[in-house]
């Protein structure tokens, strides 16, 4: 039995092309891998070139697929638009983009650093919305398109000392559920993935292990939910990986706000 989201095999198309943001560490690699396996090319966007090199010539290997590297800083202005540039440059037929790549920041708001701030808005919010819409028109012609923004379980409530990390989660939640519905009927599948903690590069980069609240799940198995939630007849507009995250996600939004930020904070507070 075909998985729905599998490529169909098309001789008179090129092979199709996923675009993972992120894909230099942590989940993105995790996603690249999955793509790679079902036979799509990937086009690996991050900063840092080596670990990219790298795995692009693991997975040609493994998978006789073509992997390209696209060093990029996705809070640079152009980012978005130079990354569509690219792959139009690569003729590739990009019928899936994951924006994965994302950051958080762990401490008092009245204490943050604002040009932080500003790059954390800038690549979980301003990337991915941007990206979003300059892929869309490509992903709806494809006719069988994938989109997968990557959110967080930090997004079903706000997040004391890690305010911004939150609303920005919540953001891309927001986003991701409303392209869900406008698009619906058109072929391509839109998916919020959340997840819980998870053993990656993130809480270094966080400079706090306080963001370690809730079910710990290892990245194969959040990337799994995934691709379990997009190979559904129905796929839900968001997942949130991990039976206990999904309780408290939906906990979360029941009980009175107050409460939920007493719990809160008292699970991440200084
Ligand atoms: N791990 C968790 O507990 C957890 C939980 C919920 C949600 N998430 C979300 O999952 C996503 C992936 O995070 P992860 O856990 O895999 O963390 P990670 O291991 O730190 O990976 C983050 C990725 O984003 C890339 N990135 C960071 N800044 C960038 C920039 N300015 N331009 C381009 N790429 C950039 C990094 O590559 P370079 O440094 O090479 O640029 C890296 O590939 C994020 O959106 C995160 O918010 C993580």
């Amino acid at each position: 039995m075909p998985r729905s989201q599998e490529p169909t095999i098309d001789a008179t198309r090129p092979r199709p092309a996923a675009v993972i943001t992120g894909a230099s560490a942590g989940f993105g690699v995790e996603f690249a891998r999955r793509f790679a396996d079902r036979g799509y090319d990937v086009v690996l966007v991050a900063r840092r070139r080596a670990p990219m090199d790298a795995l692009a010539t693991e997975l040609e290997a493994a998978h006789g697929i073509t992997a390209h590297v696209v060093p990029l800083d996705l809070t640079d202005a152009d980012a978005a638009a130079r990354l569509l540039a690219r792959v139009d440059e690569l003729g590739l037929d990009v019928r899936a983009l994951v924006n994965n790549a994302g950051f958080g920041t762990y401490g008092a708001f009245a204490e943050a650093d604002p040009a932080r701030i500003a790059q954390e808005i800038s690549l979980n919010v301003t990337a991915v919305t941007l990206l979003s819409r300059l892929f869309l028109p490509g992903l709806l012609a494809a006719g069988d398109g994938i989109l997968v923004n990557v959110a967080s379980t930090a997004a079903y409530q706000p997040g004391p000392y890690l305010a911004v990390y939150a609303a920005t989660k919540a953001y891309v939640r927001s986003l991701t559920e409303a392209l869900w519905q406008e698009t619906r009927g058109t072929g391509l599948t839109v998916l919020a993935l959340a997840p819980g903690p998870t053993q990656t590069e993130f809480f270094e980069a966080a400079g706090s292990e306080k963001f370690k609240v809730g079910q710990m799940l290892p990245v194969p198995e959040v990337v799994d939910v995934a691709f379990r939630a997009l190979d559904r007849r129905n796929t839900p507009p968001s997942v949130v990986a991990g039976y206990r995250n999904r309780v408290t996600a939906v906990a979360a939004g029941l009980l009175p706000r107050r409460l939920t930020l007493a719990v809160a904070g008292r699970l991440t507070g200084e």
